[in-house]
């Protein structure tokens, strides 16, 4: 439990600085910063690594702390006569059980909202941004290529995260600028034959992928803590996403308060000198942490 432990607090620091990036880069320039940071993070295989260890530990955490108060529990069925456990050991110590079941209810509220989106649904818009100079709206795809949506719309489409350009739409948008120039110009029979032939080389057999896109995560993550997100009769569901994100964090803070040294006593890294040390750096933790996840839904809310 303690491994796993340390190693979550690890990933909320990286979680955590990754997200921050959401309120310190703002505009087209943020958007764009956090879909490529999105994107990255889902396909860096070492990244991936990084991900499934933070999946076993979750559970393997969850599942360990539960087994644990079960094992205490059959330890003692029958409870002390005399019991002063604010006496010798902290609230938070006492009800880390409890705090540990929110923050995996938070885990799997949070994780339905943006992740299982982003990897199992195509509810995730491609990434697209307004360009001055192209008088149209860009699909930016990884390579750095930019597709515009006009020419989308003539010659493709967009299945999943790939721009497609599709082969019946191609041709007829071909056949289309042929007949135009044919009827536009007087052509001698070799002129014609010749463009016929022309045309036959341009037709296209099979679809073909233009470039993959950016899923726009960050325009999802806004959308859901914003003051528009509210349901058919009113329901003010940005609000509500945001102080549940609040709460879950103080909850997070209190099971971290906790937590943190208790990791290091359980493996036995006692210190005359250094045990005080953790137990302050675990408290700053406890707080600074969850203090900087709750800014984000909370400026997003007021800026939108
Ligand atoms: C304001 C706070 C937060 C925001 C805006 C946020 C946002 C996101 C987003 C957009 C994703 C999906 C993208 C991705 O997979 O990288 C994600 C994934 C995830 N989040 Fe958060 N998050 C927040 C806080 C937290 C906290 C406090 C925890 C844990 C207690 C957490 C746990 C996770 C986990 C486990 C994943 C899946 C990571 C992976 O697949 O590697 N998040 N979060």
């Amino acid at each position: 439990m303690a491994l796993t432990g340390l190693f979550l607090c690890l990933f909320l620091v990286g979680h955590l600085l990754g997200n921050l990036q959401m309120i310190f880069k703002t505009g087209e320039e943020g958007k764009r910063i956090f879909n490529e940071y999105a994107y990255f993070m889902t396909h860096n295989p070492a990244v991936m690594l990084l991900s499934y260890l933070t999946y076993f530990s979750i559970i393997f955490h969850a599942v360990d702390g539960i087994a644990l108060l079960i094992q205490n529990r059959r330890a003692r069925p029958v409870r002390y006569a005399y019991s002063k456990p604010a006496a010798n050991s902290s609230w938070t110590s006492r009800y880390m059980a409890l705090l540990g079941t929110l923050v995996l209810v938070f885990i799997a509220t949070h994780m339905s909202n943006f992740w299982w989106k982003m990897k199992y649904t195509t509810e995730v818009p491609l990434h697209s941004y307004y360009s001055q100079t192209a008088q149209d709206t860009l699909y930016l795809t990884h390579k750095g290529e930019q597709i515009t949506t006009a020419q989308l719309r003539l010659i493709g489409e967009t299945e999943g995260t790939q721009l497609v350009m599709k082969a019946d739409k191609m041709n007829q948008s071909i056949e289309k600028e042929f007949d135009a120039y044919v009827k536009s110009n007087q052509l001698s029979k070799e002129q014609l034959v010749e463009l016929e032939n022309a045309k036959k080389k341009q037709i296209r057999k099979e679809d073909e992928v233009l470039g993959e896109g950016y899923k726009d995560l960050h325009t999802v993550v806004m959308q859901f803590f914003s003051k528009e997100n509210k349901s058919e009769s009113g329901l003010p569901y940005g609000l509500i996403g945001a102080l549940f994100y609040v709460l879950s964090m103080c909850v997070l803070s209190f099971h971290l308060w906790h937590g943190f040294s208790s990791a290091f006593q359980s493996l036995g890294l006692n210190h005359p000198k250094y045990t005080p040390l953790i137990g302050v750096i675990g408290r700053g933790f406890a707080i600074v942490v969850p203090l900087l996840f709750a800014i984000i839904p909370v400026i997003v809310y007021f800026k939108s």
